[in-house]
């Protein structure tokens, strides 16, 4: 009995009402010609939605299309609808991560140069646990006019680097397009910064507009290696004493890539990118999750030890992430025992 009532059940009563109507059209096309015509439309309609159906019925890769043939489509339509729907109904000034509805709309108006400031008042919950301000003073101080930069390079560095406090974080060439690469580097020029080129190499787009800039390598050797992938030093020293540069960075961690090392699909290797990063084309580009150059701290630290010369004595330093404490400990002994300290640290998050 359940059996032959589950064509009435709300799960199959789109397929059944399709079917049964598709039946009818059908029918009563053949008995009249002549209203034949006139349910054309109808019993094409109905037909088409009861073989979708039948095939949703028939079909093994999604249990909701099973479950509810017909009907679910409108679930997999409204999903494709969601993020519409939430952005221009649902979605508040403030809602939206990482960046929120008033924040692009900032980056919009500035973009176009038009007004970006709304007079009286804030939509801020100035309320809110965390919510930070700036408090009035009755008594104002002069406007700074240090250049707040921080001199880098410590007794070995030949070429010490005045640092902004602000500096553009390493992203490779690769991951960034030439247009990106450009305009950071322009950023860079303009305010003084300087700009990490990321493992990925050093680019002439990162050259173009003259910003200063940091070169870094990673596991990959990218821009200074041998076709089996170790490090070449006197490619790395071709490089690195460009006046460009002003200083190294060697890349042991990275907090988006846990141990796991990196990879460019060979779909993104280009020529551009095969020659700048010293790697074949159509092939994977792979960061290995390990340092072949060194395998201890106290390797490492004779390792930057060399970027340093190599550079003609410009600071070189570090980046890592800190998963072990322990680890960062065993990287400050060697530093003791050697004698070689990094002139920079980069801590990532
Ligand atoms: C597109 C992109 C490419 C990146 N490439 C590199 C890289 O080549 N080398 C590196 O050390 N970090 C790379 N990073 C990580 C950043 O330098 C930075 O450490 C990370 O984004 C965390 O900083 P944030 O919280 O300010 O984003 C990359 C990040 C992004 C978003």
């Amino acid at each position: 009995m359940d059996t032959l009532m589950l064509p009435f059940s709300p799960r199959f009563i789109v397929l059944t009402i399709c079917s049964v109507v598709t039946a009818l059209l059908l029918g009563l096309g053949i008995v009249d010609h002549k209203v034949f015509d006139i349910v054309l439309v109808p019993l094409l309609i109905f037909g088409a939605l009861t073989l979708l159906g039948i095939r949703d019925l028939m079909q093994k890769s999604h249990a909701v299309l099973r479950n509810y043939p017909i009907s679910a489509h409108l679930r997999f339509l409204l999903e494709e609808i969601r993020p519409e729907m939430r952005q221009y109904f649902f979605e508040s000034e403030k809602d939206g991560m990482p960046f929120s509805r008033d924040t692009r709309a900032v980056v919009y108006q500035r973009a176009k140069m038009a007004l970006d400031k709304r007079p009286f008042g804030t939509q801020e919950d100035v309320y809110r646990e965390g919510y930070e301000w700036i408090h009035h003073s009755v008594a104002p101080k002069v406007r700074a006019q240090e250049k707040f930069r921080i001199a880098i390079g410590g007794p070995d560095c030949k070429k010490p680097y005045s640092a902004s406090v602000f500096n553009i974080s390493a992203m490779s060439f690769g991951a960034l397009s030439p247009n990106a690469v450009r305009a950071l580097n322009a950023g860079a020029k303009k305010g003084g910064f300087a700009h990490d080129t990321g493992e990925g190499g050093v680019s002439s787009y990162h050259r173009e507009m003259g910003g200063d800039i940091i070169w870094e390598i990673g596991s990959g050797y990218f821009g200074c290696r041998n076709r089996d992938g170790s490090f070449n030093p006197e490619e790395f020293a071709r490089v690195a004493t460009d006046d460009q540069i002003k200083m190294v960075e060697l890349k042991v961690s990275q907090g988006a890539k846990p141990g796991h090392g990196g990879v460019l699909p060979a779909a993104k290797v280009s020529e551009e990118i095969s020659k700048i990063r010293g790697v074949a084309m159509g092939e994977d580009c792979i960061s290995p999750a390990y340092h072949r150059a060194f395998s201890t701290p106290l390797e490492m630290m004779t390792f930057i030890g060399e970027m340093r010369r190599l550079s003609g004595g410009k600071p070189a330093g570090f980046k890592l992430c800190i998963g072990h404490p322990w680890e960062f400990l065993a990287i400050c002994k060697a530093m003791l025992q050697t004698g070689i300290y990094p002139d920079f640290i980069v801590v990532d998050g």
